[in-house]
């Protein structure tokens, strides 16, 4: 008798296989975005480069929340859109801005679910970019710090669970921490978008969240897609300014650095598969090339099994109302 590796073993039926998967994926690791429009209570609007995610009004999203918390909705993040832009993005950090109103209706219905907040200005601001820009066109880093924390004690305020600050200025996640603590908001965790690339792949978002930038690009700030040892420097120092998660973004084309981030860092890591990534298996499934169902909760696996602990993804609600998680 020959002596080999008989793999297939441990593969010969669904419970055996069930038993020694070495990855599961779970409710508790996702968090569905939601795209929240100032305009009208019930504004709904489909985005359609991104078949199935619309832009809300506040009764349509309270609406919407409310069936995925019955099919087992754990987690959300919030993006806002809001009535009037200007340069400095005053709606991000309002007090009644569209984001912070829709924190209060969601958490006082549902308290226990856990609300996330996206911390930048770029839906907010005319010009589109994440910070302040300057006469000659620059994206201000640290001008833009004191914006952003605002923004953050603004949302906490409101009563977010995690602040997410995406906007990839250096140094605003010691700014947020600092002005958080200030106000008093001691246990409010920053679920820093630590390794955040300059990314084709959110182009669907743009469209979702009406926040292209009107002119230049994002390359000043976000990362460059060939950079993996920048992106453990980018996150040591959200460590170092006090991170609580590492998010890496996006998802399935940086699996490398989700990896490494991982294994470099103790804390939590979050990856977020990116509209991009949701639009491209949403097109391929409706032209009846690739099982989306299929194709989405082997994308999501593969993100926890490169080291991703949470993860960020427009599939949530869908897999969830399906029975799939
Ligand atoms: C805001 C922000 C973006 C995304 C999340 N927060 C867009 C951007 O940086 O241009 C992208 C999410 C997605 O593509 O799903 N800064």
């Amino acid at each position: 008798m020959r002596s080999f590796y008989r793999g297939r073993r441990l593969r010969s039926s669904k419970a055996l296989r069930d038993m020694v998967r070495e990855t599961r994926l779970g409710r508790e690791d996702l968090i569905q975005p939601y795209f929240v429009v100032e305009s009208d209570p019930d504004f709904r609007k489909p985005i359609a480069s991104m078949p199935g995610q619309f832009q809300l009004g506040l009764s349509q999203l309270m609406a919407e929340v409310g069936e995925a918390v019955h099919a087992g909705l754990q987690s959300l993040i919030l993006f806002g859109i809001p009535v009037q832009k200007d340069p400095a993005g005053s709606q991000a950090y309002a007090d009644a801005g569209i984001v912070q109103r829709a924190i209060r209706q969601i958490k006082g219905r549902w308290p226990e679910l856990i609300v996330v907040a996206d911390t930048c200005l770029c839906e907010y601001t005319s010009h589109g970019h994440c910070g302040l820009v300057s006469p000659v066109g620059e994206v201000q880093n640290d001008p833009t710090l004191e914006l952003l924390a605002r923004t953050a004690v603004a949302q906490a305020q409101a009563g977010a669970d995690i602040i997410a600050p995406s906007d990839m200025m250096d140094g605003r996640v010691a700014a947020i921490r600092q002005a958080l603590d200030g106000a008093g908001f001691l246990n409010t965790p920053i679920m820093s978008y630590a390794v955040k690339y300059a990314s084709a792949f959110y182009g669907p978002f743009r469209d979702a969240a009406e926040s292209a930038p009107k002119f230049g690009d994002r390359k000043t700030y976000q990362m460059d897609p060939g950079n993996g040892r920048e992106g453990l420097r980018e996150a040591a120092a959200d460590v170092a300014e006090g991170a609580d998660i590492l998010m890496v973004k996006p998802g399935l084309p940086y699996l490398d650095i989700i990896r490494q981030v991982r294994d470099r860092f103790d804390l939590p890591v979050a990856a977020y598969q990116v509209s991009g990534e949701y639009s491209q298996i949403k097109a391929a499934a409706m032209n009846g090339w690739i099982d989306e169902t299929a194709v989405a909760m082997e994308s999501l696996l593969a993100l926890k099994r490169a080291g991703a602990d949470l993860i960020l993804s427009y599939f949530t609600n869908d897999l969830l109302k399906a029975g799939h998680l």
